[in-house]
C-alpha cells in the first residue's frame, strides 16, 4: 500500500510581519527540497501573502491564511474573503484556529459558514478543533472534539467534505510546550473519522487528512507522524524558525 501523504503545515500566527517572513523565506525557500509524499503549507499573516506568494514561485511549499470571512463580498470591514486570498495567492486557510475561538468568540457554527465560504472559493481549509484542559480533566474530550466536527462539518456534500482538512489541536497542548502523548493524537483522529464516517461515508472519513498540534517540534514530530490514522502536523513556534521548519520536513522525509 502506498504510504499517505504527509502535511507539515506552519501557523505564523500574528508573530512574523513583513520583514520576518521575507527573512523566513530566504532562508527557507533556496533549501527547500521537494519531497515526494509531503506536503508543505505555511499560513503568514494577511499581510505577508502577496509577498510570499512572489517569492515562493514555483518553490514546493503552498501558502495559507490564517482565517477567512464567512462573507462572499460585500461592507464587511476588516473581514478577507475567499476569493481574495485566491487572488492572493492562498490554496489553504485555517478555520476556528483555537485562538480565534478564544479571543474572537468563534464557534462551530462560524466555522461552519466559513468552512462554506473557503470550499466555495475552491480553497483546502483546515478545520482546527480541540477541547480546553477543563474538557480534557473531565473526560469530555471524545465528545467536545466529536461535537466540533458534527457542528463544522455537517450540511456538505461527500466531494466537498473530502476537500476539509481537519487539525486536532488540543488547545492545552499549543504554545504551552506540553505535547499530547502520540496515542492521545491517534484516538482523537480515530474519533474524527468516526463522527466523519456517521456523517458521511466510511471512505470520506479513511481518506481524511488529519493533522496533530500543539507544542509539535523536530523531536517529537516523528512520535505523531508514525501514529495510525495521523497524516501530519499543524506547528506554531516551530515553523517559525526556517530550522526547526526545515527540521520537521526533515523528519517527515
Ligand atoms: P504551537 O501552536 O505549535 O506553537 O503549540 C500550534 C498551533 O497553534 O497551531
Amino acid at each position: 500500500m502506498a504510504r499517505r501523504r504527509r502535511l507539515i503545515y506552519g501557523n505564523f500566527k500574528m508573530q512574523l510581519g513583513i520583514a520576518a517572513t521575507r527573512a523566513w523565506l530566504a532562508d527557507v525557500l533556496p533549501v527547500l527540497e521537494p519531497a515526494v509524499g509531503v506536503e508543505a503549507v505555511v499560513f503568514p499573516s494577511f499581510v505577508c501573502l502577496a509577498l510570499a506568494k512572489a517569492a515562493v514561485g514555483g518553490a514546493p511549499l503552498g501558502l495559507g491564511a490564517q482565517d477567512v470571512s464567512p462573507h462572499g463580498e460585500g461592507a464587511y470591514t476588516g473581514d478577507v474573503s475567499a476569493s481574495m486570498l485566491r487572488e492572493a495567492g492562498c490554496s489553504h486557510v485555517l478555520v476556528a484556529h483555537s485562538e480565534r475561538r478564544r479571543y474572537h468568540g468563534e464557534d462551530d457554527e462560524l466555522a461552519r459558514r466559513k468552512l462554506r465560504a473557503a470550499l466555495a472559493s475552491g480553497l483546502r481549509p483546515v478545520y482546527c478543533v480541540g477541547e480546553s484542559l477543563e474538557q480534557y480533566d473531565r473526560g469530555e474530550a471524545a465528545a467536545v472534539v466529536a461535537g466540533q466536527v458534527r457542528t463544522g462539518l455537517e450540511g456538505f456534500t461527500p466531494e466537498e467534505v473530502g476537500r476539509v482538512v481537519v487539525a486536532y489541536e488540543p488547545v492545552w497542548a499549543i504554545g504551552t510546550g506540553r505535547s499530547a502523548r502520540p496515542e492521545h493524537a491517534a484516538r482523537a483522529a480515530q474519533w474524527i473519522r468516526d463522527e466523519v464516517a456517521t456523517m458521511y461515508m466510511r471512505e470520506v472519513a479513511k481518506e481524511m487528512p488529519v493533522l496533530y498540534g500543539g507544542s509539535v517540534s523536530p523531536s517529537n514530530v516523528g512520535a505523531y507522524l508514525t501514529q495510525p490514522g495521523v497524516d501530519g502536523v499543524l506547528a506554531g513556534g516551530a515553523s517559525q524558525a526556517p530550522e526547526t521548519y526545515l527540521g520537521l520536513l526533515e523528519a517527515a522525509r
